[in-house]
């Protein structure tokens, strides 16, 4: 190697450093200076995460090659713009008004924010957005519009218009609300922003580049070169010789069942080996399949010789989606699973539904597709590992799943479990792929392995294929109603494509199972949810979990039921939505009924929307509105969360629970329930620490899955708090302080378990029925899309975008709207440009379809309709998957008002829009045929009927 010396002016002062002109990039140079604020996401300038004023201008800056960059040039980075003690009126305006959710972009948008307002001190919203897109500044968690809200703000106050204190409702740092002890519902700030904001947050890269000398750096060898392949030999002689490698790991050396298995098996199940190897042994499943590790001295090294592994393999026929998958001649993929390998039936009074369906005065039939969408968190995955000094093998990595993943990671690698440790970094996003703990398993096999302290940083094309993607889903339905529109019956046929390992498939099938037909009235229904393995991406979590693919065929049928029966498609829904008293498809009352509200507020919204469509609609651009009810369970299953809660001597309290923070905001989520938990003994937020997320610290609250932790902690915590309330009472009804406590021999430390069986009517899902009530509580959203459709080039813009939902009590307004927010942006990137297909070429964000700035309305309106919940914590729900459920169908239905172009396969690109419009101009109707989902429904229904399980 050689090097060069270079010196420039970083945030006002010289800095001289010696790099590596060959391939260091600024943002290299940066990190390594210390300026950890500069977050590498993508690598390859989408996602503007990186980004610095370079001489005036916004560059990302791992793509600026250091060569290319002048000496004695001036670069600004987020450590430049403010610190913790003096923070910048941006990050002040990003942490008080809900700017920031995971944080990893958030340095990115202020750097870029600062430029702008140097350039423009009073820009417009739209001026805003303008140039955020300009510089490709993407965030994937808060849809953008408090980011816009926050610069604003910002902007105001640099104006001399405000004081910064001023900004939002959160008071100044440390002080909230005067501390007035009512602190439930409000903005609270949440208590990593302002770390975020000032980018001292450390997430896995930044912890890796701080590690101890001598940390080994592992790279993995992924031969991206087959879909579906036999393995005839893995040859490391080469690699293992080559500089600076310590040890080239195979399956060979793992050492415990090399598989890892999450469970969310059925009675129905097929799959009854386990298929996913953490390391492959004789066959590579899917394109991001990892054959072996190299852990070496340096990133360099271990790159070079993971690229002189050789592997020979031979090429087996690739099934990349669940129809070719479930054909009668392909060959199975795994050994001993039959591709289709499980199902779950839905029957609600379920004789005869095929005859009413044909006897009913409408009916309306369509086969439809959900694509296979990729969660495409700004941070890729990176885990770093050591032993600690008792011999415990120590894992930081983006895990939502702590303890589970501790259990997953032990088996698989031959550990104890009680010499796991699982702590999560701050994490920049996931969305549910990060529940799986297959990445964290290869550092911990390759501590292990090596005795070393390890760091695994992928690419963000590495990230990609190995990790797990929302399953796509293929539909064939039926719905039917009487002469006065009333739903008589739904009949459906299901397909999951699950790709290429079982793990979790049968647990989203039940999911699937819950939400098509949620939140009507549908009398009888006879319904099967099908999943199979195939060569793709394999199916993981993904915030809404299985319910967008029932939305987008449950909400399709309703619009064009609707249509057919000549009912306005509001009208048409208020008709079916649940009442009192009217049973889910699984043949059990809602917990609650607030469709029949939330209707009557969307009401005047939806007309006034229908008025300003019809007013605006062009032959050129043709304007539309679409409705479409979503809704999710709150905890999946039967569920258990334990917390703790100390005094400590110094009177502040701490709440240890392991409530995984994504950036849906785990942190202030635990603060706002310790506060109202805690309110007899008036604690004020700064006096509440929180420890989270570390397995050998915490008591296992669950993971951060199925809306849960809010509720579920939130329960826990309930009965921690009244324990230590009731033994720090003193008969006068004051309280004792922890000197008191200690000398009276009470304990300071209270543990608090719930679980949901204590709830009514709880049971699973039956496997031969589909009734069942396993959840205890749901969230409820109506949404509605305002869309323009160029008829042209087919281009479909959503114009504005409103929900109203019923979360519960909300405890933190400012979190809830994130979620919503941002779970809307996710919905129409899903419904118009996301998706991972090709995996040779999926490989970063913008090719997948991410939503920029322009891409999602700045016109959001979120309207709470809050009902208490009988058993949430202090009438609280779970507010995340709501927001990510149905919102898709919104869009897709309002394209066919715009335009009369139904989209029956996901996404609605400009290019299917303009074939629908060039159908309809040439006076064609093309509906798709119905798919062959592995054998005919009815037959199958009696199949299962007639065999029990
Ligand atoms: Fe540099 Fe994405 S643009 S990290
Ligand atoms: Fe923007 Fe997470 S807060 S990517």
């Amino acid at each position: 190697m050689r090097c060069e010396k270079k010196c420039l002016k970083i945030n006002g002062a010289d800095r001289t450093f010696i790099y590596d002109p060959g391939c260091d990039s600024l943002a290299d140079v940066l990190r390594r200076l210390g300026l950890t604020g500069v977050k590498v996401g993508c690598g390859t300038g989408v996602c503007g995460a990186c980004s610095v004023i370079l001489d005036g201008k916004v560059v990302r800056s791992c793509t600026r090659k250091m060569a290319q960059v002048d000496e004695y040039a001036a670069v600004t980075t987020i450590e430049g713009i403010g610190t913790p003690n003096h923070p910048h009126p941006l990050q002040l305006a990003f942490m008080r008004l809900g700017a920031i959710q995971c944080g990893f972009c958030t340095p990115g948008f202020i750097v870029s924010a600062y430029r702008l307002l140097e350039e423009n001190p009073d820009p417009s919203r739209e001026e805003i957005r303008d140039w955020f897109q300009k510089h490709r500044n993407v965030c994937r968690c808060t849809g953008y519009k408090q980011i816009v809200d926050a610069v604003a703000a910002a902007a105001a106050v640099l104006r001399g218009e405000c004081t910064a204190e001023s900004l939002g409702d959160g008071g100044k740092p440390g002080e909230y609300y005067g501390n007035t002890g009512e602190y439930y519902g409000k903005p609270l700030v949440r208590p990593s922003a302002l770390a975020k904001a000032c980018g001292t947050a450390d997430y896995g890269d930044d912890v890796a580049l701080k590690m101890p000398a001598g940390t080994l750096q592992v790279v993995l060898v992924q031969p991206k070169a087959a879909l579906h392949a036999k393995i005839k030999s893995i040859d490391i002689s080469v690699a293992e010789q080559m500089p600076g490698v310590v040890k080239v790991i195979t399956h060979t050396d793992i050492g415990g069942s090399n598989h890892m298995m999450m469970v969310g098996g059925s009675a129905r199940s097929k799959a009854l080996a386990p298929s996913r190897p953490l390391l492959a042994v004789d066959k590579i499943y899917n394109y991001g399949d990892v054959v072996a590790l190299v852990a070496a001295d340096t990133l360099e090294h271990a790159r070079t010789a993971a690229a002189a592994v050789k592997i020979e393999m031979e090429a087996l026929p690739a099934y990349m989606n669940y129809l070719d998958a479930v054909r009668p001649e392909a060959e199975n993929i795994h050994e001993n699973i039959p591709n289709l390998y499980s199902v779950q039936p839905v029957l609600k009074d379920d004789a005869g539904v095929k005859d009413v369906i044909e006897s009913s005065s409408y009916a309306v039939s369509g086969s439809f597709y959900s694509a296979r969408e990729p969660h495409l968190s700004i941070e890729g995955d990176t885990i770093q590992a050591y032993t600690d000094p008792n011999g415990v093998l120590t894992v930081h990595c983006k895990s939502q799943a702590v303890f589970f993943n501790m259990v997953d990671i032990a088996q698989c690698i031959g550990v104890e479990p009680g010499k796991i440790r699982v702590i999560q970094n701050p994490t920049g996003a996931s969305f549910g792929w990060s529940l799986s703990a297959g990445t964290f398993a290869l550092a911990a096999v390759a501590a292990k392995a090596t005795d070393m302290p390890v760091a695994l940083s992928m690419t963000y094309e590495e990230f990609m294929h190995i990790s797990g993607k929302r399953t796509p889903a293929y539909s064939n339905a039926r719905l039917a109603c009487d002469e006065n529109g009333k739903i008589t019956a739904l009949e459906y046929d299901l397909g999951i494509d699950h790709g290429a390992y079982t793990e979790l498939g049968e647990g989203l099938i039940i999911r699937l199972s819950r939400f098509l037909g949620f939140p009507y009235n549908i009398p009888k229904v006879a319904g099967l949810c099908r999943v199979a393995v195939t060569n793709h991406a394999f199916g993981t979590a993904y915030r809404g979990y299985g319910s967008p693919q029932a939305y987008t065929t449950g909400e399709s049928l309703i619009d064009m039921l609707a249509e057919k029966a000549g009912i306005d498609p509001f009208e048409f829904r208020y008709l079916n939505i649940a009442r009192p008293g009217d049973l889910n498809v699984n043949s059990y009352p809602y917990t609650d009924y607030p469709m029949e509200a939330i209707m009557d507020i969307m009401r005047p919204l939806y007309e006034k929307a229908a008025r300003q469509a019809k007013a605006e609609d062009t032959p050129e651009k043709r304007r539309g509105i679409g409705l479409a009810w979503g809704g999710y369970n709150v905890t999946g299953d039967i569920d258990e969360a334990t917390v703790a809660i100390e005094l400590n001597p110094d009177g502040t309290l701490t709440h240890f629970n392991t409530w995984e923070d994504l950036g849906q905001g785990g942190d202030i989520g635990t603060l706002m329930i310790t506060l109202e938990a805690l309110k007899p003994l008036g604690v004020a937020p700064e006096r509440i620490r929180i420890v989270q997320n570390d397995s050998g610290k915490c008591p296992n609250s669950g993971m951060a899955a199925s809306s849960r932790s809010h509720f579920m902690t939130g329960n826990a915590l309930k009965a921690a708090a009244d324990q230590l309330i009731t033994a720090m009472r003193k008969p006068d009804g004051t309280f004792r302080n922890h000197a008191e406590m200690t000398a009276e021999g009470i304990p300071t430390k209270y543990t608090g378990k719930y679980e949901t069986t204590v709830i009514d009517n709880i049971t699973r899902i039956n496997p031969n029925t589909g009734i069942g009530n396993p959840s205890a509580d749901y969230s409820y959203a109506l949404f509605l899309a305002e869309v323009e459709v160029d008829t042209a080039t087919g281009k479909t813009s959503v114009l504005r975008y409103t929900c109203v939902d019923d979360v519960g009590v909300i405890g933190n307004i400012d979190s809830v709207n994130g979620q919503a927010f941002g779970g809307i942006s996710h919905s129409i990137g899903f419904a118009l440009s996301e998706q991972y297909e090709d995996p040779k070429k999926d490989n970063n964000m913008y090719q997948c379809g991410v939503p920029y700035i322009k891409d999602i309305p700045d016109d959001i309106t979120v309207i709470h309709h809050e009902t208490a919940r009988k058993n949430g914590p202090f009438g609280s729900s779970g507010a995340s998957e709501a927001f990510q459920s149905a919102g898709h169908m919104a869009v897709i239905n309002a394209i066919g008002n715009a335009c009369g172009v139904r989209i029956y396969d996901l996404p609605a690109t400009p290019a299917k829009v303009k074939a629908g419009l060039d159908r309809i101009n040439a006076g064609q109707k093309v509906v798709p045929p119905p798919y062959f989902l592995g054998s005919e429904l009815y037959e199958e229904l009696e199949e299962i009927k007639a065999n029990p399980v």
